[in-house]
């Protein structure tokens, strides 16, 4: 079995990079200037070369705020990227793992009482920014097609590679004795290092269709941000501020946990976030 990552140099792909050297497991990484998703001749050469079992697409447009103003690009990574991957998946008989975002749901405060263990995998979808409309039209083109297909859903995500919220907190506080962190946006984080040990069991267990892999808990970002310095260490003013006080060029859902039900179901139980956040923090210090 041999794979493909694309989006080799996001913090995922580095994940994925890791993982199968790890275990010594045939793949070729692709960064975005070897290989970009969105340049139909480029995917099919490097898919011909490589000619792999497994398409793992980490490739994505993430900056979220900036893709108010970068429309366009959005579309064309998040949407037009999938639709080449499944057009060489069709082709060639390989099966595609793709990744998606809690931001595709609407958010709205008031789904916490409808939905109090989080969105489910069918839940109807509904984003309320640009980058999560380009995240659900990738989706669907994915969903619409008859490639083999896993599609993971993550949330917050967060790893040792990459910029992340954990990262970015730990940097704050290195010339900062008071912090001010949103408290009205709640959902989980998702650790890289349990998201690619969970879709690679998936995938050995031949899974297909929609997960969700995130973390156990719900929690906000200042929630979050209190324990990143609790077990840090670190000592500082948190405030905890509503999101009219912190205001983002994209509008971000007010509550957007993700169920791992459906995963629980198959036997494979995530982290706790406290755990998960203890394991990143460990890593974190052991490479520093
Ligand atoms: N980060 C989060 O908080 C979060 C939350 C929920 C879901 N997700 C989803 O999780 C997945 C992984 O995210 P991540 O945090 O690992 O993202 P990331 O660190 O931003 O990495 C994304 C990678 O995609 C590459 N890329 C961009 N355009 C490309 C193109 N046209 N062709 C090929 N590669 C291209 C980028 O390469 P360059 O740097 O070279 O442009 C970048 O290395 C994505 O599907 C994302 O939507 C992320």
């Amino acid at each position: 079995m041999k794979f493909l990552i694309t989006g080799a140099r996001g913090q995922l792909g580095k994940e994925w990079t890791q993982f199968f050297k790890s275990k010594g497991i045939a793949f070729e990484a692709f960064g975005s200037a070897q290989m970009d998703i969105t340049n139909w001749e480029n995917v099919k050469e490097r898919v011909e070369l490589c000619r792999p079992d497994v398409i793992v697409n980490c490739a994505a447009y993430t900056n979220v705020d900036e893709a108010e103003e970068r429309e366009g690009t959005a579309f064309s990574v998040n949407e037009k990227g999938v639709e080449n991957l499944v057009k060489i998946c069709l082709e060639k008989g390989i099966k595609l793992v793709h990744f998606s975002t809690d931001y595709v749901f609407s958010g709205r405060a008031e789904d916490e009482k409808l939905f109090p263990r989080g969105y489910k995998e069918e839940s109807e979808t509904d984003p309320i920014n640009t980058y999560g409309k380009s995240k659900r039209a990738g989706e669907v083109t994915l969903m619409k097609s008859q490639v083999d297909f896993l599609l993971i859903r993550v949330s917050w995500l967060c790893g040792p590679f990459g910029n992340n919220f954990v990262k970015t907190m730990l940097r704050l506080t290195e010339n900062r004795s008071e912090l001010s962190v949103v408290d009205d946006q709640k959902g989980s984080p998702s650790f890289t290092f349990d998201v690619v040990e969970k879709t690679f069991e998936l995938l050995n267990k031949g899974k297909s269709g929609v997960y969700h892999i995130s973390s156990n808990g719900k929690i906000s970002w200042a929630d979050f941000a209190e324990e990143i310095f609790n077990q840090s260490n670190i000592e500082i003013n948190l405030n905890r501020i509503p999101s009219s006080e912190f205001p983002t060029k994209a509008k971000r859902p007010a509550f957007s946990l993700l169920s791992t039900q459906k995963l629980e179901q198959e036997g494979l139980k995530v982290l706790a976030w406290k755990d998960g956040l203890s394991v990143l923090l460990e890593k974190l210090n052991s490479s520093s």
